[in-house]
């Protein structure tokens, strides 16, 4: 466990200025970014929160109550990267600030390696239990979402209804139905199977738009018996 009196790696030193540069690229990334789930206003980068987030759970190495064992387990992820030594508790420290900066650049977002040393440090640093993240204001998810990429447990909650549902899809129905195959009607309300969540939503999209201009009064009637006919789980 990581003493109260020992400071956090955001307590002592950040890489800002490498976060920035990712954190404003990020901006023009659209192909397979969340962002592009639904449109969210005050959506946070998240190649900040990917950064935050290890800078608030992970200890300062340079602190003298830092628990020896993180700093052993760290030597040896950080190092799945490269060959330096990492001999001093500085260097070590040094090298987890440039982690953090390598692993906000969203072509590391998703790398294998980078999210295997990212979790591995929470893990390290709370090998007791599994650290719990809360944001009751969540919006589009960015800190939950970064937060449950790096093996946090996870609460998030939002008053807008809107947020509500990008948080549920996000957080929870993508991580768990995104592979999945789904039941679905044709146009000529056959039986058809289709695979993964965004085909899903897709097609029942399109099915909710023609019902409606269809006849709009009848399609809760409608929705009801296509839910009794094909389960879409
Ligand atoms: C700045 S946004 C959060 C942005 C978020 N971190 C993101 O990355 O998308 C603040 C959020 O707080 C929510 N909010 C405001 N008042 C609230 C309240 N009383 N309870 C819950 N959520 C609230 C708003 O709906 C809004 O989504």
């Amino acid at each position: 466990m990581i003493p109260a009196t020992c400071k956090r790696l955001i307590e002592v030193d950040f890489p800002i200025a490498k976060v920035s540069e990712h954190s404003a690229r990020e901006k023009s990334i659209r192909h397979g970014h969340p962002s592009t789930l639904h449109l969210w206003w005050a959506r946070r980068p998240l190649a900040a929160c990917r950064a935050v987030l290890p800078g608030l759970l992970l200890p300062a190495p340079t602190e003298a109550d830092c628990p020896p064992d993180f700093k052993t387990k760290a030597r040896v992820l950080l190092k799945k990267r490269h060959s330096k030594a990492l001999t001093t508790d500085a260097e070590l420290q040094d090298d987890l600030l440039a982690f953090i900066g390598e692993f906000a650049d969203w072509d590391h977002a998703a790398n294998a390696l980078y999210l295997e040393i990212g979790r591995g440090l929470v893990k390290a640093a709370h090998p007791e239990e599994t650290p719990v993240v809360v944001d009751p204001f969540a919006g589009g998810g960015s800190i939950p979402l970064e937060a449950l990429r790096l093996g946090c447990e996870t609460f998030a909650s939002d008053l807008n209804p809107v947020a509500c549902l990008i948080l549920k899809t996000l957080l929870e129905d993508i991580p768990r139905y995104g592979n999945a195959d789904f039941k679905l009607a044709d146009g000529e309300g056959k039986e058809i199977v289709v695979h993964g969540l965004a085909d899903q939503r897709r097609r029942d999209s399109k099915w909710y738009s023609n019902e409606g201009k269809r006849n709009l009064p009848m399609l809760p009637y409608r929705v009801a018996r296509r839910a009794r006919a094909f389960s879409t789980r």
